[in-house]
């Protein structure tokens, strides 16, 4: 992976981790430029947020494509294009068909408000505090063809309170989000990620050449 990257992050709707990921390359705590955020929902408050922070937006509105293949074909069109080189998924609220992951191998990266392989899909913070478990948090992953499956790049733990509801949860799991998502795609902009498997080992600076 090149040191100076190039990101398209894919998002449905609020955009706080997309945000998250705009301040570390602004601030070049990544080695990348954001070239593209692409949302399938027209009314995504992250469409307004990147287009406030001079970014290229695009709406591809799901509803428009034929079916999921031809959706995903026009976002890989719309990636290559930019010449996007790793795809970030921010709130994508849309499993990716075949084609997709094949454009991109080993390069679309997500993030889940849960510490997976519990409680993915959707409402993760609601099974998490309906299961009772005294610790959540958020997972950055590769993407593969499953929901939620893909090799584990990055967790963070965060304390399930007495009090919780869904939402003072998700706030606390967002917390962390914003702070390990930008620290997962610098470490595979740098090609600090060795997967073997399931297993994703973090190589240190020196170990990379
Ligand atoms: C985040 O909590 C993200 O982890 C979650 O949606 C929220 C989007 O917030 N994603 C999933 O649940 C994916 N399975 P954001 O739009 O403010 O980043």
């Amino acid at each position: 992976m090149k040191a100076d990257g190039r990101i398209g992050i894919l998002i449905s709707g609020r955009g706080s981790n997309m945000e998250a990921l705009l301040r570390a390359a602004e601030e070049g705590r990544i080695p990348a430029v954001v070239a593209v955020v692409i949302s399938n929902e027209p009314d995504a408050p992250g469409l307004r947020k990147a287009q406030e922070r001079g970014v290229e937006t695009l709406l591809l509105d799901h509803r428009k494509a034929r079916d999921k293949e031809e959706q995903d074909r026009r976002i890989v069109a719309a990636l290559e294009e930019r010449r996007v080189d790793l795809v970030c998924l921010a709130g994508y609220m849309k499993i990716l068909t075949p084609g997709l992951l094949k454009a991109y191998p080993g390069r679309i990266l997500n993030i889940h408000p849960s510490l997976l392989p519990a409680f993915p899909g959707l409402d993760a913070q609601r099974k998490a505090l309906e299961h009772g478990v005294r610790y959540s948090g958020a997972t950055v992953h590769l993407v593969d063809a499953g929901v939620d499956t893909g090799p584990i790049v990055l967790q963070a733990v965060v304390p399930v309170e007495p009090e919780d509801t869904p939402v003072t949860l998700a706030d606390r799991i967002l917390e962390q989000e914003h702070r390990i998502y930008p620290e997962a795609v610098r470490l595979l902009l740098e090609g600090r990620l060795n997967v073997e498997g399931r297993r994703v080992r973090i190589l240190a600076c020196r170990e990379r050449d």
